[in-house]
């Protein structure tokens, strides 16, 4: 009998290994012969652990499966795939949460063994590369062009014009392409889910990267607390050595790629581009002014291409498909598809790939279900704590860039966040100045000392000490904090600030939120 229980870490922390135990007792009790197979997660969460089983008719699930209801599933027929039990699910492919994405960069995801390079390559693994090494350096650039793929870190700069850059530097240095996996935003888990389920995608789109711009190495930055993803990527990476998609001749066409995990040392900031390189050179991860673009003067001074999990990944399908194929999905400049992160007081959190132009109201109540409290919803954070609170009135905003930055507010890696009609808005706005204070790299002013004069100032607001004037004093604070400060850190924190006063002023004005 063929069993899927997924490994990543959210499986793994709802007890998918006790489950797989159990399974095991299971069927030595019944001599039944188990392959046992360790996928990843497929991103409905809360039907993980979610154990699927090999019948003659396909892949059908049960879920959410804990430790405890093993044996009785075993005696009910699950090793069958009997579908008289309440966890019965049936063809999970076919769950409306699936059925209503387009998974172009998570297609694979959930479906294979995540380490295992046969099954990514007979799940179209691979074919990205193949093209690309058939290429010229502008021909693979070009393609990204076509895609009009943008910056998934937060940024959407247009990946294809950054590879540009690197590869207009002259050919005779070296150059590197960075991968920015110190996902740092809240709510965020879409960079770990592909590199814990799907490390090879990550492999084979910075392979791309870099043979588009005559990078020979690469390093990926992963954040300190991601201990999986790097053991899944470094074994990844033997691997792709071993059969030649990596290495000194990658794919037969004589040119040099290698890859290199480095483990972050837990500072939310090592998330920004030039403090992420400070680090991987071994220092303290202050950030750079920027000019130079790491572009042209990167890792060790080198031109460099620094992209986020989500952009690289994006790449095997482009160059699979052709750019054109992605760029037929989504709106306006938004092209393409963005993984959206569903988290926070919701009733169906997880991974949700979409077509740019959705409204976020369908991805809160037809992907969400609502609160997971089941009170009334009140309030979403998108694109991680630097971003603007939304209230309902801008839920039927498309989730689409421009259409965002015209609310003051951002879809950035694409996580969101809900909360119910308990929050207390007030405390939100003091958080994200508390958080700047505790995270700053201390390089300038107005994020260093201003982040820390905002939660003084709330405080007084909150208190009834001279409201009016410390309103203006915070306003004004913002402003200089936006215009002032080196990098978003500092430049951004004021917009979740600045949401609260405009949407959910009440609360700032409330020592505190009272709850029925
Ligand atoms: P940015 O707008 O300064 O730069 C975006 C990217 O484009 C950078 O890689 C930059 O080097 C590159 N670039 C800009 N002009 C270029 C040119 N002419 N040629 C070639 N490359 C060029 O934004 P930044 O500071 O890199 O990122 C800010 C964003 O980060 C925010 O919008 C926020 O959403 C996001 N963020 C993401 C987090 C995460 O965990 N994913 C955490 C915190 C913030
Ligand atoms: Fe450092 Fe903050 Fe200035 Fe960014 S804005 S350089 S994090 S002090």
């Amino acid at each position: 009998t063929t069993i899927y229980v997924p490994c990543d870490t959210t499986a793994l922390s709802l007890g998918a290994d006790r489950v797989v135990q159990k399974l095991q007792q299971a069927a030595d009790q019944k001599n039944i012969e188990l392959h046992l197979i360790r996928n990843g997660s497929r991103g409905l969460f809360w039907l993980e652990p979610l154990v699927e089983v090999q019948t003659p008719y396909g892949r059908v699930a049960y879920g959410p499966v804990e430790p405890e209801q093993v044996d009785e599933l075993v005696s009910a027929g699950l090793f069958d795939g009997n579908p008289e039990h309440p966890l019965f699910l049936g063809d999970i492919s076919q769950h409306s949460y699936l059925q209503q994405q387009q998974r172009l960069t998570f297609a694979r995801i959930g479906i294979t063994d995540p380490i295992c390079i046969e099954d990514y390559i007979a799940h179209g693994g691979f074919a990205g590369l193949k093209k690309a090494a058939a290429l010229t350096t502008q021909g693979i650039v070009d393609e990204v062009k076509v895609s009009g793929l943008r910056g998934r870190g937060g940024a959407a700069f247009p990946a294809g014009i950054k590879w540009q850059t690197v590869l207009d530097e002259p050919q005779n240095q070296q150059k590197y392409v960075v991968c920015n996996a110190d996902e740092g935003d809240s709510g965020t888990f879409a960079d770990r889910l592909v590199m814990e389920c799907d490390p090879y995608m990550l492999i084979e789109g910075m392979t791309i990267a870099g043979l588009a711009v005559g990078a020979t190495l690469g390093f990926i930055y992963v954040r300190s607390e991601y201990l999986l993803s790097q053991k899944m990527l470094d074994e990844a990476i033997r691997r792709a050595e071993v059969l030649g998609y990596l290495g000194d001749n990658v794919c037969g066409n004589g040119r040099s790629f290698r890859l290199e995990v480095r483990l972050g040392a837990g500072a939310y900031i090592c998330g920004e581009e030039t403090s992420l390189l400070e680090s991987l050179e071994g220092k303290r991860g202050l950030v750079r002014s920027k000019p130079p673009l790491p572009a042209i003067k990167g890792l060790f001074g080198q031109p460099t291409v620094v992209n986020n999990v989500l952009s690289l990944a994006a790449v095997p399908y482009i160059m699979a498909h052709g750019g054109k194929a992605y760029a037929d999905y989504g709106m306006g400049r938004s092209l393409g598809t963005l993984p959206i992160q569903l988290a926070g007081n919701i009733k169906h959190g997880g991974l949700i790939e979409l077509a740019f132009g959705a409204s976020l109201r369908k991805v809160l109540e037809d992907f969400g279900g609502g609160t997971f409290t089941g009170r009334p919803m009140r309030a979403v954070q998108v694109g991680g704590p630097l971003m603007a609170y939304l209230p309902e009135s801008q839920w039927d905003t498309p989730m689409d860039y421009e259409a965002f930055a015209k609310l003051g507010a951002g879809i950035g890696h694409g996580g969101v966040v809900a909360f119910d009609d308990t929050v207390d808005m007030g405390e939100q706005a003091r958080f994200a100045m508390e958080f700047c204070a505790a995270e700053s790299c201390g390089k300038c002013t107005p994020c260093r000392i201003g982040s820390v004069r905002g939660v003084e100032v709330i405080d007084r607001i909150r208190a009834g000490e001279h409201r009016d004037n410390n309103l203006i004093l915070l306003q004004e604070l913002c402003e200089t904090m936006v215009d002032g400060s080196l990098c978003a850190m500092g430049g951004m924190t004021p917009f979740p600030v600045q949401s609260v006063m405009k949407h959910f002023p009440e609360d700032l004005m409330a020592s505190s939120r009272p709850v029925e």
